[in-house]
């Protein structure tokens, strides 16, 4: 059992959890996740540990309320406990001084983003961020961002906040001002993903992505995180989650991501049905 010392809502939908867990919090490095089960019926589900504090021996999960688990995470609250946080998963991020990197998230995949940007940053890289979102209200980690960036650069979709547009706006006008930037990484939506890549491989500037394939055991046994990287079955859990994003087929993970949608609809509106009758 894991308990939750604090718990506090970021943006809309997006609850951050501070959960006791000493021994992930001891040794978990920037780029990994957990895999967390609530209680003995829940399904198990991959969370990036945002941060972590081996003195207080706890790790930091942002997570955005998007089906039945998340939702049910989202009813616990300080005090509460998680049945199973097993971890740390994945492959840590390679960090060294790479010169000038562009960390890009999107939406709750910039809690993915975070650790490893601060990563970079602690190497004694030039650290320009890019955090979008579809509003304002969705924009996570703003300040804690900006307290270790070089230069940070905020996007909406529908301009209720910072630049109006797409991260790959912002993305683009950094890339065409001549700046000599060394490496990009990139976590959120697959589609886009898929579409910083198409422009970093343009300008020819190596890309790293965190993918967030389906994962059910997060030890290279299920097979379900598949993913094709440079034309070779890669399972994400074990030898990712971060591949090199110019050889991901991203249409084939946004086919996988869709797979379950039918089962998942199910699972929520029977979760909501079972809370509503409480
Ligand atoms: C390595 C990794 C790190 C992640 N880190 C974060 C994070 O820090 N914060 C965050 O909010 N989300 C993160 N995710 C995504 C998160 O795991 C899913 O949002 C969550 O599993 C959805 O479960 P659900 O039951 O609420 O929703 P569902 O309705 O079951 O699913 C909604 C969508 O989430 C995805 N999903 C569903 N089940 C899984 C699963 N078992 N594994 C992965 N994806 C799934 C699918 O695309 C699905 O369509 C991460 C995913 C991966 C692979
Ligand atoms: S989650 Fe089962 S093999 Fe990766």
């Amino acid at each position: 059992m894991n308990q939750i010392v604090q718990k506090k809502r970021i943006a809309e939908g997006i609850n951050l959890f501070e959960i006791e867990a000493p021994l992930i919090a001891k040794k978990r490095k920037p780029g990994q996740f957990v895999i967390i089960r609530i209680d003995e019926t829940g399904e198990r589900i991959p969370l990036t540990i945002a941060n972590a504090d081996k003195e207080k021996g706890t790790i930091t999960i942002i997570v955005q309320v998007v089906g039945k688990t998340t939702e049910h995470l989202g009813t616990l609250n300080s005090g509460d406990s998680i049945l199973d946080v097993v971890g740390p998963l994945g492959q840590p991020t390679h960090i060294e001084r790479f010169g000038t990197v562009i960390a890009v998230g999107g939406g709750v995949g910039h809690a993915v983003c975070y650790p490893i940007a601060r990563g970079m940053k602690d190497a004694g890289n030039y650290l320009i961020s890019i955090i979008g979102a579809r509003t304002k209200n969705l924009i996570i980690l703003e300040n804690e961002t900006n307290a270790f960036s070089d230069e940070l650069y905020i996007t909406t979709d529908d301009g209720s906040y910072g630049r109006k547009g797409f991260v790959t706006d912002q993305l683009k006008e950094i890339l065409d001002s001549g700046k000599k930037v060394d490496l990009v990484l990139a976590s959120g939506p697959a589609i886009m993903m898929k579409f910083v890549c198409l422009m970093t491989k343009e300008y020819g500037i190596k890309t790293i992505v965190s993918l967030n394939s389906i994962m059910v055991d997060g030890t290279g046994m299920c097979g379900v995180c598949r993913v094709e990287v440079g034309g070779k079955t890669k399972f994400a859990c074990v030898d990712g989650p971060e591949f090199d994003g110019h050889e991901v087929n991203y249409d084939l993970l946004l086919k996988r991501l869709a797979t379950y949608k039918e089962e998942e609809k199910l699972a929520y509106d029977k979760f909501m049905l079972k809370t509503k009758d409480k």
